[in-house]
């Protein structure tokens, strides 16, 4: 079990940044996570092309090629020897002036992470977890899209602490017209009235691969579903709710406000799909 870094191709088992990069002093930064799936990292192309799409969205070029990367992602990984790994690919803006204008950074640090992966318990996929609607909205897509995955997840860490005096394990968001979005660290799904429902990307959301793989699914196994908009007050009518992402995979939510979500247990298209995704993950090795 152990946790290496690699900075900018060193690799270490402590690492630290200096407080002039700009991904310290202003959140100006992307990343990802990636979870290994029988030591391999899982859907890689699809984070890797998120990265560089996130890149974009805040105007910084990454300095290598996606091979480069996934090259010292599996040196990273080789030199950790864990079973499995969480991966977390930081690109900061660099160090630079005390000013938030980017241009006197010249150098993006980058930064791959492996560690073990976090072990959320049986009790929570079994049980479910609460979840509460926060009053804190997620970015528009106009301030900062979450649509990109920047380093900077204060809105996210707001909503959590809101959920956590609210005696919740996590938050749902909704964006400032009202409209469900997203969870702190992962997508949105309820069902109601038989159908499988999740916010649409225009809601402003972040695409979550796992979130993209769910839908796939879905509409292979004749599931209905639909994305859309839709204000808070559905979810209160919700039958089943999930959360989904690269750490959590589909996790049931049982309790919405201290309220019993449908029977107050995992219902029966959240078993359904957690069983495909485990399938889907099984078929990639
Ligand atoms: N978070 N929405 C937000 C705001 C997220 O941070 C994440 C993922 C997701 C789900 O995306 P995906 O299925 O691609 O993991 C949705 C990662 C896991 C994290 O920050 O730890």
């Amino acid at each position: 079990m152990t946790t290496k870094i690699n900075i900018n191709g060193d690799i270490q088992d402590e690492a630290f940044i200096s407080i002039l990069d700009h991904g310290f002093l202003f959140g100006d930064s992307i990343y990802e996570v990636v979870c290994t799936n029988q030591g391999k990292p899982c859907f890689l192309e699809e984070h890797l092309k998120r990265l560089y799409a996130s890149a974009s969205g805040i105007s910084l070029k990454i300095p290598h090629s996606p091979a480069e990367i996934k090259k010292q992602i599996k040196i990273t990984l080789d030199s950790a020897e864990n079973q499995e790994s969480y991966i977390r690919i930081i690109i900061t803006r660099g160090v630079g002036e005390v000013d938030i204008d980017p241009s006197s950074c010249f150098n993006p640090n980058i930064i791959i992470f492996v560690k073990e992966i976090p072990q959320i318990s049986c009790e929570s996929y079994e049980k479910g977890i609460s979840v509460a609607l926060v009053s804190i909205k997620r970015n528009s897509r106009d301030s900062l899209n979450p649509a990109v995955k920047t380093g900077n997840y204060l809105n996210n860490v707001l909503a959590r602490i809101e959920a956590r005096k609210k005696g919740a394990e996590d938050a749902i968001m909704v964006n400032s017209m009202g409209q469900l979005t997203e969870g702190t660290t992962s997508n949105l799904f309820f069902v109601k009235e038989g159908q499988l429902l999740t916010p649409i990307k225009e809601c402003g959301i972040l695409s979550g691969i796992t979130r993209e793989k769910i839908i796939k699914l879905a509409n292979k196994n004749s599931i209905k579903l639909e994305e859309g908009k839709w204000p808070s007050e559905e979810l209160f009518k919700a039958e089943e709710i999930f959360l989904s992402g690269t750490v959590k995979k589909i996790l049931p939510v049982t309790l919405l406000d201290g309220r019993p979500v449908g029977k107050g247990i995992p219902g029966p298209i959240s078993h359904k799909l957690m069983q495909l995704y485990s399938e889907l993950l099984e078929s990639l090795v």
